[in-house]
């Protein structure tokens, strides 16, 4: 009896109920957190997110957000997805009104507001902190941006942006242009981009060069990358452009941000040998290195990336609380 029963089974059910039990409960703090089939998993939930974003899914669920360090998008496009979502949010989007402000610690602010939340995301300057506060926390952690370090949740929608405007994610050829060094953007991209055979060609200023530890990354996986101080002359083999902003906040000495902050401009007049389906992305903010002449040229997918932060963070919420 039990052998018929078992086999009115769907198996394809069984298995996607699988996959979303395993992220359940799960802290994102690096990219290579998610398996390459989550990631997968992750994108297809967006699609359906995009088609309907109003979905009364995280009914009594209070969701923390800790941003001590400055957003726009990432803060305001969770607390988008949140609402859409029926969830509630707690936190603060400037420590100094925390206790932070009185001495407290990392440790204990997370230890206080994981029993106050069913999921945490964090944004902090220290490199490492997101990965501390999961190790504290009672609630899964979401890493917003740690430092220089990682940024997985703006990986995963521009993962979602790349597949959607190249319609795959594979043997791709990328630019990535402007600060390779401390661009955390960056460097999550590209280890989830190294999963599809990517090739990468490398623009920045000799001082904000990608780091060692990160082509060693490459490396490791046969794949190739190319660095180069100006792309004018190879624009026309990009498949995506992900521009990126020279991070003042990054530099302790204001000299040495002028001295790089201008060096690579991207302009409309550039753009017109490349490829038709080559898109254009930044995680914003921008300052100067799209100049405004960019934004009606069609290529142009940067706000449109930033729009499918909602969605992509509708799916990784409900993935890691285990709604499905
Ligand atoms: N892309 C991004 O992280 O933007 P914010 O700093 O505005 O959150």
């Amino acid at each position: 009896m039990l052998w018929q029963f078992l086999s009115n089974f769907d198996n394809s059910s069984i298995y996607s109920s699988q996959c979303a039990n395993r992220m359940k409960n799960r802290s994102l703090v690096s990219i290579d957190d998610f398996s390459t089939e989550e990631m997968i998993e992750i994108l297809d939930l967006t699609e359906e997110f995009e088609k309907q974003p109003v979905r009364k899914l995280l009914e009594g669920k209070v969701i923390a957000t800790l941003f001590f360090e400055p957003s726009t998008r990432t803060r305001l496009s969770f607390e988008s997805a949140i609402n859409r979502l029926g969830g509630k949010i707690v936190g603060f989007s400037d420590s100094s009104t925390s206790s932070v402000s009185k001495g407290e610690t990392l440790h204990d602010t997370i230890k206080m507001v994981s029993s106050y939340s069913d999921l945490i995301v964090i944004r902090h300057p220290m490199e490492g902190s997101a990965r501390f506060a999961s190790e504290i926390a009672s609630v899964p952690v979401i890493n917003a941006g740690d430092g220089a370090n990682q940024h997985p949740t703006q990986t995963m929608l521009d993962l979602y942006s790349i597949r959607k405007t190249q319609g795959t994610l594979k043997d791709l050829n990328i630019f990535m242009v402007g600060d390779l060094k401390y661009g955390r953007t960056v460097h999550s991209l590209m280890m989830a981009m190294s999963r599809w055979n990517a090739t990468f060609n490398f623009i920045a200023p000799e001082e904000l060069k990608m780091p060692d530890e990160f082509k060693l990354y490459l490396e490791n996986m046969g794949l190739k990358y190319y660095e180069h101080s100006d792309f004018t002359d190879i624009i026309t083999k990009a498949d995506i452009i992900y521009m990126t902003r020279v991070q003042k906040e990054r530099f302790s000495d204001p000299i040495e941000y002028e001295k790089v902050k201008n060096v690579y401009v991207l302009r409309n007049s550039m753009l017109k040998n490349t490829k038709s389906n080559m898109r254009i992305l930044h995680p914003l903010p921008r300052v100067n290195e799209i100049h405004t002449d960019v934004d009606s040229n069609p290529k142009a997918y940067y706000f449109e990336q930033a729009l499918n932060g909602v969605y992509t963070r509708q799916a990784i919420l409900c993935s890691l609380l285990g709604i499905k």
